[in-house]
């Protein structure tokens, strides 16, 4: 029997399964202070943002996930549009296969469906530079797709549950150090669910990346994901007990946003409403990223793709209006205070 497409078959998983550790990002902890008297039209709110030079009419992408197959390139397709008709940002999935199989292409080629998305990043794996991937490959993914600024994920923990996965992470610091200022685009490193620690933004910043992706923990568990794949119940074990292992979301931005002051900050990681949105942007973040529901909502539509987005983003404004914020710049500097005993969401 031919063994489901690897990509197919995370697909599947996410899609079907519990995978995400809602509650775990840290977000419920943290409370905005109401504002009754905003002093603001709620028609003033302007939800837009510049990133890497690019408007973007909300601080919103939607996170790196798939492309390859015929399937992920119909949810590419469908997200694309949705990111086009909202003007938000854009991340391809792994584009791995694009070097191994050049016939998978038109599953990452969004722009032909969608070309004016205003901000498109490719991906790839980091630790496939020590797979054979060097800096004419990486540019070849950046201008095969047509992407604005490019991801290298960082997934040690996927890949350690992963059956066969690519576990060789030794001697990435230098070679990223060589390939990144020859990527032509910006480059930003991502985690996949466990979050970007102290100890990894501390060796971030002695890199030349434009900025980080916190993929923290309370979104999707690549740890879980990978354990329901494997047949090996020493793994599956494994994953299962590394499922929350990591630095919740909440926490992990604030952490970039500290030892990373100059760079982009991306917060990422079981963000899943606007007021999640707001709160990680007052952490500090510059914009968002939101994958797992997402997915979801394009498995069932392109409709359902646009009205999801549509959503985050009315959702946003709204917790901009009652915060007093005309402007994300403005959301960015309103404190949090710890919540106690508040029951309510918010
Ligand atoms: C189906 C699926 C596929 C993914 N594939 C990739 C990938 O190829 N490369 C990558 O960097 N991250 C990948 N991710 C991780 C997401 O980009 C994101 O970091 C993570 O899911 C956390 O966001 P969430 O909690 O909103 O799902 C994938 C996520 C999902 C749900």
């Amino acid at each position: 029997m031919a063994e489901l497409d690897r990509k197919d078959s995370h697909l599947a998983l996410c899609l079907e399964e519990e995978v995400e550790f809602p509650g775990a990002s840290g977000f419920a902890g943290l409370r905005f202070d109401h504002d009754a008297l905003p002093e603001l039209d709620r028609d003033e709110v302007d939800t837009g943002v510049e990133l890497f030079g690019k408007r973007l009419a909300a601080p919103i992408v939607i996170a790196s996930m798939t492309g390859g197959t015929p399937r992920a390139g119909e949810l590419n397709r469908r997200l694309a549009l949705a990111a086009e008709a909202c003007g938000v940002g854009m991340a391809l999935g792994s584009q791995r296969k694009m070097l191994e199989d050049p016939s998978t292409r038109a599953t990452f080629a969004v722009r032909d469906a969608a070309p004016g998305i205003p901000l498109l990043f490719g991906n790839v794996g980091a630790v496939q530079l020590n797979y054979g991937v060097g800096a004419r490959e990486v540019r070849a993914l950046v201008e095969g797709a047509g992407c604005d600024a490019f991801y290298f994920h960082l997934n040690p923990l996927q890949e350690a549950i992963q059956p066969g996965g690519d576990t060789r992470f030794s001697g990435l610091l230098p070679k990223l150090r060589e390939v990144v200022p020859q990527a032509g685009v910006p480059v930003l490193l991502k985690e996949v669910g466990s979050g970007i620690s102290r100890t990894t933004a501390a060796r971030i910043r002695d890199l030349p990346v434009a900025g980080v992706e916190t993929s923290g923990v309370g979104g999707t568990s690549w740890s879980k994901v990978e354990s329901l794949r494997t047949a090996d119940p020493v793994q599956r074990g494994t994953g299962e007990l590394f499922a929350r292992w990591g630095v919740p979301t909440a926490e992990s931005v604030a952490i970039c946003r500290e030892a990373l002051p100059d760079r982009v900050v991306i917060a990422s990681g079981g963000i899943r409403n606007g007021i999640e949105a707001a709160k990680a942007l007052a952490l500090g973040a510059d914009a968002v990223s939101v994958a797992l529901p997402l997915l979801r909502a394009a498995d069932r539509s392109a409709e359902d793709a646009l009205l999801a987005l549509r959503q985050l983003v009315e959702e946003l404004r709204t917790a901009m209006f009652v915060t007093g914020c005309r402007t994300v710049a403005e959301l960015r500097l309103r404190p949090l205070a710890r919540a106690r005993d508040y029951t309510a969401e918010g």
